[in-house]
């Protein structure tokens, strides 16, 4: 199968060697050029625990019309910039499937102009990019993926491959989700610690059982269930750094406005009082502005 990548973030890095290792022909997208040229010249180094290997790519910094499956594993502000590109790469005879995997539900608005057959997914393995062409895989989990419109025969033959589980409903997938990311991203960057630190430390422990009760309110999932989650994702990635800790760590934007700043929009739109949402989404917000004045 031929399949685009677009995006090598940690995320994107794990997926192409993933990938390629099952013997699909990967193309690896990327904004910056010398990122591309390392990945064509290199390939993708993987490694787990005291594994590492290394997997041929292609790369470039544009979309090819020739490929049967984009995966997009860009940061969730990015969609709407790659929306564009694909509107513009693919015609309505080309229909491609499409798979997005972000955080949050911001992206979803943009998926409805789309005509190819479009998966969105959630990411549960845990997975660090060492730089440009190196990824450690930290954790092993599964990719959850729910059609959002049309069949997706390509997606559904990678089953073995990316262990992934198929479900019925994206919006009960993605708002599962949405939640986990709701509690501990903001926190574990806010206090710069691994997400176990939110179970071990009553006072953390405290705010994220509110920041749960909140989210799950605002987005109908029941608390006792998504605070059960909640706490088993935290042991199982316990060492984990999370991707919002690593965006501040790094000076980069987060997903704090397709995260906390979807929440916030739907509690105002349906009456709902979200005082420790807003708190955490005003002092992400805070930090970013902080990082930006100082480049
Ligand atoms: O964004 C993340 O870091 C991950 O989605 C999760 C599940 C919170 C684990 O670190």
């Amino acid at each position: 199968m031929n399949i685009t990548i677009i995006g090598a973030g940690a995320i994107g890095l794990l997926m192409g060697a993933k990938l390629s290792s099952s013997g699909h022909t990967i193309t690896m997208v990327t904004r910056r050029e010398d990122q591309a040229y390392e990945l064509q010249q290199k390939g993708i180094r993987y490694r787990s625990g005291n594994k590492e290997e290394t997997y041929e790519v292609n790369a470039s910094t544009s979309l090819s019309a020739q490929t049967d499956l984009v995966i997009v594993a860009v940061k969730a502000h990015a969609v709407r910039e790659v929306i564009s590109s694909i509107t513009h790469t693919y015609t309505a005879r080309m229909t491609p499937e499409l798979l997005f995997i972000q955080n949050g539900m911001e992206h979803v608005r943009y998926l409805t102009s789309l005509v190819q057959p479009v998966s969105v997914g959630t990411v549960e393995h845990g997975a660090k990019k060492r730089n440009d062409i190196s990824v450690l895989h930290t954790g092993e989990g599964s990719l959850k993926v729910s059609s959002y419109s049309g069949r997706s025969p390509f997606i559904e033959a990678l089953k073995d491959s990316l262990s992934i589980e198929f479900k019925d409903n994206w919006y009960k997938l993605l708002a599962e989700k949405l939640i986990i990311n709701c509690g501990i991203n903001p926190l574990t960057a806010l206090f710069q610690i691994s997400n176990g630190e939110l179970l071990t430390n009553p006072r953390f422990f405290g705010l994220l059982r509110e920041l749960i009760k909140e989210s799950s309110k605002v987005l109908d999932l029941e608390f006792e269930e998504s605070w059960n989650r909640v706490q088993q994702v935290c042991k199982l990635t316990a060492a984990n750094t999370s991707s919002m800790l690593a965006d501040v760590s790094a000076g980069r934007r987060t997903e704090i406005d397709a995260i906390s700043g979807f929440v916030l929009k739907e509690a105002s739109f349906k009456g709902v009082d979200v005082p420790f949402t807003r708190f955490v989404f005003d002092a992400i917000k805070g930090l970013e502005l902080m990082m930006e004045e100082r480049m």
